[in-house]
């Protein structure tokens, strides 16, 4: 199999993990549910629930207690970009190839599915406990709870929407892209290789080339909001030009900005070589990101 049929394979595979632990469309409420399915099932990469999967068994996971967070994380980040989507943040309409959840289910919908994602990600975590009651578990949920919320991707969103036409200094400009989009993909990662009962070196090693993986995936996404076309994206481009956000490519320009991707890129995989087990595929993921389409 190539690298292509290959990641085909695993989308495939973590696909069905996530639908698995959707709740049923049914009851009363079942219009919220509906949307849940909506926004999680669509056409997403899977770059984070992958990374995680691929990183436990990078250090020799082979449980079943991983497909919780597999759920869980993939949750997570569709609430992010359902309340990204939202009028009051990016206001857009357009997201894997299909209306935005609040262009389709309506604005109220919209924001009770993204409460409604995150707290049944963290229902969904606990299942894991079902599977194993270890400290690593609850270790694992605790990088993810914290990953996710105001010392990570949220503090992240606060400020980028905070600074939308404001001048600001590149320090303020790292905080948004890392705790943003880095962080989320750091949870997935660390997660990964706690559960596999990685040790704390290996631990931190992996926070920090996930810290690389996650800026240069979010700088790559502000490339290609500037290069790419919404055909190919799923979703609307120049959406950061027309919300006046700062963006990395505004900051460094378009050349600087592509050498940073693969500068970072590479670094994430000599970090990834240095520990003592290996897994090609994971190496060959981060790689395939420096030139990632869509
Ligand atoms: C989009 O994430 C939002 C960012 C943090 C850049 P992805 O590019 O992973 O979106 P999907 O999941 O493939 O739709
Ligand atoms: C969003 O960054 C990061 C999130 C936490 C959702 P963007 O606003 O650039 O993501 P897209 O381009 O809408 O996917
Ligand atoms: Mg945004
Ligand atoms: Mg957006
Ligand atoms: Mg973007």
């Amino acid at each position: 199999m190539d690298f292509k049929e290959n990641m085909n394979a695993k989308v495939l595979e973590v696909n069905d993990i996530i639908e698995k632990y959707l709740p049923k469309i049914e009851g009363y409420q079942k219009t919220v549910i509906d949307a849940m399915h909506y926004s999680t099932m669509s056409n997403g990469k899977r770059v984070r629930a992958i990374l995680m999967l691929e990183t436990y068994r990078l250090f020799g996971g082979d449980s079943k207690v991983v497909e919780p967070f597999i759920a869980a994380i993939e949750m997570i980040h569709a609430y992010s970009l359902v309340h990204d989507d939202l009028p009051a943040l990016d206001n857009d309409e357009y997201r894997r190839g299909k209306k935005s959840t609040h262009a389709e289910y309506g604005e109220a919908m919209g924001i009770l599915c993204g409460d409604a994602l995150l707290n049944y990600a963290f229902e969904t975590v606990t299942k894991a406990f079902d599977i194993e009651c270890s400290p690593r578990v609850a270790y694992a949920y605790k990088i993810l709870a914290t990953k996710a919320g105001i010392n990570g991707m949220i503090g992240g969103q606060v400020v980028d929407v905070e600074s939308e036409g404001n001048e600001i200094d590149a320090d303020t400009m790292l905080y948004i892209h890392k705790n943003k989009t880095a962080a989320l993909i750091e949870a997935a990662m660390m997660v990964g290789a706690i559960l596999a009962s990685a040790n704390v070196k290996e631990i931190a090693k992996i926070e920090s080339l996930a810290s690389d993986v996650g800026l240069a995936f979010q700088i790559q996404d502000d490339i290609l909001d500037i290069i790419s076309s919404s055909e190919v994206l799923g979703k609307p481009v120049g959406s950061d030009d027309k919300n006046n956000k700062n963006t990395y490519v505004k900051y460094n320009g378009l050349d600087k900005s592509k050498e940073e991707v693969k500068t970072l890129s590479n670094r994430a995989v000599s970090t990834l070589d240095s520990l003592d087990d290996s897994n090609e595929f994971l190496n060959e993921l981060i790689k395939s990101m420096i030139n990632r389409e869509k």
